[in-house]
């Protein structure tokens, strides 16, 4: 019988874990178990801390619901979504695109469909903006029929999940890119907002003195045939936290600045901004899917 101490016991486990059959389940959570143990070394861990750990986790998981992922906005508030989205863009994007940026927890799928400059904001008010531009290859040239998916919160800061009924989808749809590859969207000047404050991880972004806060942005998702999926995010540049998102999605090339009378724009009386997105073609070996989901998706029946 092997005789366990502080030294041997990493070894140990994975040792047992040596007969996986998979081979990638094996070194995900070899790797997992050695950084895991490391990490208890170096912060000296305790069995209080470790079941405070606990707890928190629990009730992390406690905290989803089908409207509510509360471990993704872990993930996303340590960086960790945003450096796993990274990495894959890297291993699997073939050629230049658009930048990407978080999906994040207020995905939902079976959007609304609108035509050619339409606005999403079905029972919200507030300022109004346009969104218009094209969806382009490599090369510049217009994808038709790509799909382009847009959500945001309202004039206020909320999603359409975090209202009084989430059932009701407002201030998100899907649009259809013309022969050209163009698209425009209008919609409400999105707001700033703290992410969801009130369970664990807003307890612990609380205790970490951070402020919350993302700036205002409109989410994009973006698919065509032959190309790999698009999850990105357009950021208003003047908002105060620019510089100090709480989940790590800017970055300087998707900073926008509404303006009126912007050429082109559908409707230049209202601020628009004109934006290009660049799609890359799927590489035959990509796998890839996104950090994030809609919560019904993931959520324990
Ligand atoms: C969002 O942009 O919708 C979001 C992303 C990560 C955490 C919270 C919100
Ligand atoms: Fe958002």
């Amino acid at each position: 019988m092997a005789d366990l101490n502080q030294d041997t016991v990493t070894d140990a486990v994975i040792a047992q874990m040596a007969d996986t059959p998979d081979p990638r389940m094996r070194e995900v959570m070899a790797g997992l178990v050695r950084h895991m143990h490391a990490f208890a070394r170096e912060v000296k861990l305790t069995p209080t801390e470790w079941l405070g750990a606990i707890d928190f986790l629990t009730r992390t998981g406690q905290a989803c619901t089908p409207y509510r992922q509360e471990f993704i906005l872990l993930s996303d508030a340590l960086g960790l979504s945003r450096l796993v989205n990274l990495m894959d863009d890297t291993a699997n994007r073939v050629g230049e695109a658009t930048e990407t940026s978080l999906l994040g927890p207020f995905y939902r799928e079976s959007s609304p469909t609108f035509g050619y400059g339409e606005s999403i904001a079905v029972h919200a008010e507030g300022p109004e903006m346009v969104l218009f531009g094209r969806v382009v290859d490599e090369g510049g040239n217009g994808v038709p029929d790509a799909i382009v998916e847009v959500w945001q919160t309202d004039a206020d800061g909320a999603y359409d999940l975090q209202a009084n009924d989430p059932s009701v989808m407002d201030m998100r749809g899907q649009y259809r890119t013309d022969a050209g590859g163009n698209y425009a969207i209008r919609t409400l000047v999105p707001l700033g907002y703290s992410i969801p404050m009130d369970g664990p991880v807003g307890a612990m972004v609380r205790t970490q003195q951070r402020h919350g806060f993302r700036p205002a942005h409109i989410h994009m998702l973006i698919g065509a045939e032959g190309y790999r999926e698009l999850v990105t995010a357009l950021y208003l540049g003047d908002d105060p936290n620019i510089d100090s998102d709480t989940v790590f999605g800017v970055s300087e090339s998707l900073v926008v600045r509404p303006v009126v009378g912007a050429e082109g724009s559908p409707d230049p009386s209202v601020p628009s901004v004109r934006y290009d997105f660049t799609i890359a073609r799927r590489a035959a070996h990509d796998t890839s899917a996104r950090v994030g989901a809609d919560p019904s998706k993931l959520a324990a029946e």
